[in-house]
């Protein structure tokens, strides 16, 4: 097995999809030494792990507890029902559209006033880094001078998340990130239930099902979690679907045409470039996967980033295809979505509406401002990540609107 690809290798960061290819085809379920690890790539597989509750996501209490603490992605269960039911109102498509599209609005306008002038820009450090985040601070009502410092810990999170290969600074950061999170936010949260305001934080804290509340620990335990999924997550989502669609002229002149392709453009771009490459889970008992027998309590890695390109799940899959009919991107949005960008089953993203409305909002508003936009000259399209990955750049010129 010595020629299989390695996901801790060079050679995979810098182009997983052949990686994937040769996965799929000749080992569809691999034990991979350096991870500990049952690496599966093939669409049912990666699905059947998602959707069955044999594979728990007990994984997460050592990969993401030492920096979250216990979130809604340990709990399974009632537990996990009533948690989900607690925060998830918050994020439904009618709250969305009333309370927070004027906010995803402003934010995109203030970012966008930042460089629309200068006739060129960077669209990954200008805009998608900064957009999310910025979104979710303000949705949280927390304060936007602190911008750099919740920018920092959600780095810190997400490298621990992908610490794959174990370094020891990495997984320093990321602790002391949940120290530095907790100091700042507990006081917040306090003087919060106090106080409320009209924001998300104070929904978090007031919601209450069965005489159930969610302690401090727990509202900061979410936020924390908020921060790294909905930031990192979306921002490389808005840089990947502006990049597929400048990479191809005719599809990027349809949506901008009929901005009402921008879900169908999404929705390709998730399945195309997801944002999240891999995710862990923990079967409770052995179980079948990918021709073989993966013993209880062992790790499966997810390809999430193979399963969405697998050719016995889609035509042309390794092609950027908006008009695509294998993907039907009226539910793609929601727990019926046929890719796998964000997870299936009971853990699938409760942020999913709340990412289509900031990448719906983000791209009619750059495409506005930019009505000539095309990548720089001489770009390369280079992307960063293996758990996480997106581009590292994306460098336009465009004619500045007077
Ligand atoms: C869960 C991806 C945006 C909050 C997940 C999961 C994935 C994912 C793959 C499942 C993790 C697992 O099953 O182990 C994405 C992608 C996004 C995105 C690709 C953007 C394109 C957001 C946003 C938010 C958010 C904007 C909120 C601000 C969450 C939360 C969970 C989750 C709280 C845990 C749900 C649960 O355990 O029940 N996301 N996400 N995500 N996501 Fe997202």
């Amino acid at each position: 097995a010595r020629e299989l690809p390695d996901i801790l290798s060079a050679e995979f960061a810098a182009d997983p999809y052949a990686a994937y290819r040769v996965l799929r085809e000749r080992a569809p379920l691999l034990h991979h030494e350096a991870t500990r690890s049952w690496i599966v790539s093939r669409y049912e597989d990666v699905e059947r792990a998602f959707r069955n509750p044999v594979f728990t996501t007990d994984n997460y209490d050592w990969q993401i507890a030492p920096v979250h603490g216990r979130t809604i992605l340990q709990m399974s269960g009632r537990e996990h029902a009533v948690r989900r039911a607690l925060v998830a109102p918050a994020f439904r498509g009618s709250v969305l559209e009333e309370k927070f599209r004027p906010v995803i609005e402003h934010n995109a306008r203030e970012l966008i006033d930042g460089f629309r002038h200068d006739g060129h820009a960077d669209l990954v450090g200008q805009f998608a880094t900064h957009f999310p985040i910025n979104v979710i601070v303000d949705m949280l009502g927390l304060d936007k001078a602190d911008h750099a410092k919740f920018h920092r810990w959600y780095t810190a999170t997400i490298a621990f998340l992908g610490n794959l290969g174990g370094d020891e600074q990495v997984a320093e950061a990321g602790r002391r990130t949940r120290e530095e999170f907790a100091a700042h936010m507990i006081p917040i949260i306090q003087r919060r239930r106090e106080d409320p305001g009209d924001d998300l934080l104070s929904s978090l804290c007031e919601a209450e099902i069965d005489g159930t509340r969610m302690s401090d620990e727990d509202v900061k335990a979410f936020c924390s979690l908020l921060l790294a999924a909905g930031g990192e997550t979306t921002d490389k989502a808005i840089a990947a679907i502006f990049r597929n669609l400048l990479e191809h002229p005719d599809q990027l002149a349809a949506v901008r045409a009929d901005r009402s392709l921008i879900p169908r453009a999404f929705a390709e771009t998730l399945r195309y470039t997801p944002p999240v490459h891999m995710i862990m889970r923990q079967p409770a008992e052995d179980v079948e996967l990918g021709g073989g027998v993966v013993p209880a309590g062992a790790t499966v890695t997810c390809l999430i980033g193979a399963a969405n390109r697998d050719p016995a799940r889609y035509s042309h899959p390794d092609e950027f295809d908006i008009f695509r009919d294998d993907l039907n991107t009226s539910n793609a949005f929601s727990a019926a979505a046929n890719h796998l960008a964000f997870a299936l089953g009971r853990h699938f993203c409760v942020g999913a509406l709340l990412a289509k409305t900031e990448v719906e909002v983000g791209v009619d508003m750059l495409l506005d401002a930019m009505p000539d936009v095309r990548l720089a000259d001489g770009y390369r399209a280079a992307e960063h990540g293996v758990f996480t990955r997106g581009p590292a750049e994306l460098p336009v010129v465009f004619t500045p609107v007077a």
